[in-house]
């Protein structure tokens, strides 16, 4: 259950950033604003596990989440989670698209203490991707079609949760229950710079949908004061939770 978790446990603040000194940075100054620490492919590409381990010694008991996002054959894709588990990663992400043998290879290649999310949908895709990415529009006309198909396998594969948009946290949940995890990037306060990203929502709607995390990156990196950005989505998760609980959601 994930009820317990306070605002500032469901931030993931994504440490997309090119060296080792500038995760450390980020680190100290939002240990205590933020509840976990994503590495991604640009920090693990260039410092490789060290930088899983510093930032688990900095963190202050904030978890890492290691988004390597795996896609591969599942003899490979179970031995690369082996050997992300032994880093001591809170979480780990493989992608849904090559069907359940991928995603239960993947499962049983983490130890425990470690939990396996799927992929569904990137937020930057949006229907108008379809056709360039093979997807079959006339099987699925939305993103959020495909989004459940995908959280079904994940599900039947005995993966702890999906990262999906905030747009679709709400069937997830739904469908599978409160202890089935949410997590969801994409996140934009409005009127804020979209970049790559298509399939957003505020900090408070994808709470109030139901995200157990949400994945925040460029609006704290890029905020004049990190801190103070932290701060207020931490803010913005309160308000949606107590509104949740208002309305007895
Ligand atoms: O900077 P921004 O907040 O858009 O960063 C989002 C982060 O979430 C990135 O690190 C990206 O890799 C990750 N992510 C995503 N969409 C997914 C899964 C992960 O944007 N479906």
């Amino acid at each position: 259950m994930t009820d317990r978790l306070s605002p500032v446990d469901r931030i993931v603040f994504a440490l997309d950033l090119p060296t080792l000194d500038e995760a450390v940075r980020y680190v100290n100054l939002l240990r205590n604003h933020v509840g976990v620490f994503k590495i991604g492919l640009e920090l693990f590409c260039a410092c490789g596990p060290a930088v899983v381990h510093a930032v688990n010694e900095r963190s202050k008991g904030a978890g890492v989440f290691l988004d390597l996002k795996f896609h591969d054959i599942p003899a490979t894709v179970r031995g690369a989670i082996r050997s992300a588990s032994a880093l001591k990663a809170r979480f780990i992400t493989v992608h849904c698209d090559e069907g359940r043998g991928l995603l239960k290879a993947a499962v049983e290649g983490s130890a425990s203490g470690t939990r396996v999310l799927g992929v569904t949908v990137l937020t930057s895709l949006s229907r108008e991707d379809f056709t360039d990415a093979g997807i079959d529009a006339s099987r699925f006309s939305e993103p959020a079609d495909l989004v459940m198909h995908r959280a079904r396998l994940a599900r039947l594969a005995g993966c702890a949760g999906v990262v999906c948009s905030g747009l679709e946290v709400g069937a997830v949940k739904k469908e599978f229950g409160p202890d089935f995890l949410t997590v969801t990037p994409g996140i934009r306060s409005a009127g804020e710079d979209k970049g790559d990203q298509k399939r957003t929502v505020t900090p408070y709607e994808a709470v109030y949908n139901g995200a157990d995390y949400i994945v925040v990156g460029r609006p704290i990196r890029n905020a004049p004061d990190p801190v103070k950005a932290a701060d207020s989505i931490a803010g913005e998760i309160e308000r949606a939770l107590r509104d949740r609980e208002g309305k007895g959601v």
